[in-house]
């Protein structure tokens, strides 16, 4: 399991100045690009962008401005010769490498572990009569591994999965199907993998009927209970009387 490293810590500036409906949008977005934990290939990114078009950037690899419109370009020029140009190079060492351990610690060493749910689901017309389905919810990092197991050994077949989704929120889920023909007896688990958890996690699937459907049956069966012993005790009692006992 990998994780990701690259990522940008990135500081908007926007001014934006509106005429009745229509406007304009500058911005400016500063980033500290990371790709490694020993801050090797760091790169810090200083772009001005005017109505979503970047005019000019500062990339710290390059070493100077870089301008792509007619007006980036001209600028790009000036700010090079000038004082610009000397902030800009000790962006790296003053700003992004100081505040990596900050970062890392923020984002990279975070981990959140899954909410798992394994569910019988209908299954696709195929080959199978049964499909399960493993869901993982809410952890973090990306990074997980969901497998199935019939009586402890990994099956590959008819298993599907979706990507990692992202909730949108940082977290992800992750939904993995099953198809299969049940067997008595047989033991089905979803095992989860994931930088959060200390083990591998199972979850072994019980065929028996969900709880809400264990409680009907059981509502039905003291009903029927109840029924036979006022119909016995009915039966009974009209029996004496008949005999004239009573
Ligand atoms: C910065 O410049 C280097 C060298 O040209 C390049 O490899 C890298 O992709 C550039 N980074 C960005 C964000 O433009």
């Amino acid at each position: 399991m990998s994780m990701p490293l690259a990522f940008y810590i990135c500081l908007t500036l926007f001014l934006s100045i509106f005429s009745g409906t229509d406007g304009y949008f500058d911005q400016r977005v500063t980033q500290c690009r990371y790709s490694s934990k020993d801050l090797h290939g760091i790169e810090f990114i200083d772009s001005y962008v005017f109505n979503q078009v970047e005019d000019i950037r500062f990339n710290s690899t390059v070493g100077k401005y870089v301008g792509y419109t007619e007006h980036g370009v001209k600028n790009a020029e000036a700010w090079n010769k000038g004082s610009e140009l000397a902030q800009e190079l000790g962006e790296l060492e003053r700003y992004c490498k100081p505040n990596a351990a900050i970062y890392y610690s923020n984002v990279l060493d975070k981990t959140v572990e899954p909410h798992v749910r394994l569910s019988s689901v209908t299954p696709p017309s195929g080959r199978h009569p049964a499909m399960l389905m493993c869901s993982a919810y809410d952890f973090y990092p990306k990074p997980i591994r969901v497998t199935w197991l019939r009586d402890g050994h990994e099956v590959k077949s008819d298993v599907t999965s979706t990507e990692e989704l992202a909730n949108g929120d940082w977290y992800y889920q992750i939904h993995s199907h099953l198809e299969y023909t049940p067997k008595s007896g047989e033991k089905i688990s979803c095992m989860v993998e994931h930088i959060s958890l200390t083990e591998p996690m199972m979850y072994h699937w019980d065929p028996s009927l969900p709880e809400a459907e264990r409680n009907k049956i059981a509502i039905g069966a003291s009903g029927l209970v109840l029924g036979t012993v006022l119909a016995l005790a009915g039966l009974i009692y009209y029996k004496k009387k008949s005999s004239g006992v009573l």
